[in-house]
């Protein structure tokens, strides 16, 4: 068997969680592979909404297996009150969730850390989400982290030795905090997670697929937020891209099965960085009210634009994409036109290759489509679409080389088209 992968192909919050719910019947096990509590993945079924953190988005179809992958970085606390939260819905997970032992430990003080960063770099700030990710990437780099499988073994020193570098850090940059509360929660969600498995990942899913079960790869961010290839330095830290399938769980690049990239039918941002095709109007408003446009991680309002074909092409080709999944386009029901970024205009040159840099003089080159102008939310069948919605996507496709096979038309499990 091969392991297909779900991957965000803007800046985050494409709807990952949602899609990985739906999909999850048809497979054994769900395994996130990067990322860490900076994701927040909403998933809406019978009347409940939940927002998944770092669990994967598979626990509520069934018994299916779900792993937390060697390329997540987990903090036990979030983790803690996520996993005692759900247990407390009727959803007990200390059966249905393994942890990788190579997975790295977000500690107290790389929140502290984060935020420091943030306040030393002033007006240049990444906007991140405060949940110590950088750091904790940064000292699994430089070889100095701490892993789910350190637990196990004299780990009180492991962390103080750990603790007393990041507070060097924190006195040069003049930061004042106080621990006490951060690390006591702390070191009790380290006790709560030792009522999970702990796993070598990369052999259980190996072992998975040459079994002949089946494995769905569950991405955090988007590929426009990845290390190497987003908008740099406005970016996560790990790699949001299909590679990161393979150094995140072990899975052997001939490995990959079906890649299927999600999308909105527009676009959103929230931290800083570039967004050529934001909106600062009354249309960017609409998308953001009816959209509900708001972070699920930090509350924050989403900047909100037009597609961009351009970086959505750049996505498909970096992932290899083979199926594509468009989210929200009933976000756009009452909207007489609708706008698509097909190229940028760089000073006098017309750009289609996603460059180097899109901050500055970057005007996207737009193609207008008329809008459907009616309610798609009920809809359950592609043929009764409206033409102009028909349209819009067959203009995609043609424009991407990458089918459609999925639309979803409301926050809902069941608001799910499939062609
Ligand atoms: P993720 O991080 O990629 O899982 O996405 P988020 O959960 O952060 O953000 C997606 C938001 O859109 C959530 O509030 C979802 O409930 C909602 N959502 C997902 N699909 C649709 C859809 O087709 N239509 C509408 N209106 N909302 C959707
Ligand atoms: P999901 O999985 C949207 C953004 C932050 C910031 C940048 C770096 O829900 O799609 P970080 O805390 O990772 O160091 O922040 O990345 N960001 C996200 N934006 N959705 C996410 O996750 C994000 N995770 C991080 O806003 O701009
Ligand atoms: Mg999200």
């Amino acid at each position: 068997m091969k392991a297909d992968v779900i991957l965000g192909l803007q800046w985050g919050d494409e709807g990952k969680g949602k899609v990985v719910d739906v999909l999850t019947p048809h497979y054994d096990v769900v395994a996130r592979f990067q990322g860490g509590p900076n994701a927040g993945h909403t998933l809406e079924f019978n009347g409940e909404k939940y927002i998944l953190r770092s669990i994967p988005s598979g626990i509520f179809q069934g018994d299916k297996q779900n792993i937390i992958g060697n390329g997540v970085v987990l903090d036990p606390a979030v983790f803690r009150s996520e996993a005692e939260a759900l247990a407390r819905s009727g959803h007990d997970l200390t059966k249905r969730i393994s942890i990788s032992k190579k997975a790295h430990l977000i500690l107290p003080t790389h929140c502290l850390l984060d935020a420091a960063y943030e306040a030393a770099k002033g007006a240049d700030k990444v906007g991140t989400t405060g949940k110590g990710i950088g750091p904790t990437y940064t000292d699994k780099v430089s070889r100095n982290g701490l892993r789910v499988g350190d637990i196990l073994h004299n780990f009180q020193a492991k962390y103080d030795k750990l603790k007393a570098r990041h507070e060097q850090i924190l006195r040069s940059l003049n930061f004042e905090y106080d621990l006490a509360a951060a690390e006591k929660a702390w070191f009790e969600g380290i006790e709560y997670l030792k009522k999970f498995q702990f796993i070598d990942s990369e052999h259980v899913v190996n072992q998975t697929l040459a079994a002949g079960k089946s494995v769905l790869c569950e991405g955090a961010q988007g590929t426009m937020l990845d290390i190497d290839f987003g908008s740099y330095p406005f970016v996560t830290s790990s790699n949001t891209v299909c590679a990161g399938v393979c150094t995140g769980l072990g899975i052997p690049p001939n490995r990959i099965g079906e890649v299927f990239g999600i999308f909105k039918a527009y676009c959103t941002r929230v931290g800083a960085g570039p967004f050529p095709t934001e909106l600062h109007d009354e249309q960017g408003e609409t998308m953001c009210s009816v959209g509900r446009e708001y972070g699920s991680v930090t509350g924050r309002k989403r900047r909100c634009g037009w597609l961009d074909l351009v970086a959505l092409k750049y996505a498909v080709m970096i992932d290899g994409v083979t199926s594509l999944i468009m989210m929200k386009a009933d976000v756009l029901n009452d909207f007489k036109t609708i706008k698509v970024a097909t190229a940028y205009k760089i000073g006098s040159k017309f750009v289609t290759d996603f460059p180097y840099e899109i901050d500055g003089d970057v005007e996207p080159v737009y193609r207008e489509f008329e809008g459907w102008q009616c309610d798609i939310n009920a809809i359950r069948r592609y043929d009764d679409f409206p033409q102009q919605l028909k349209d819009y996507i067959t203009f995609i496709e043609q424009e991407t080389g990458v089918p459609v096979k999925i639309i979803s038309v409301g926050p809902d499990r069941e608001a799910t088209v499939m062609r």
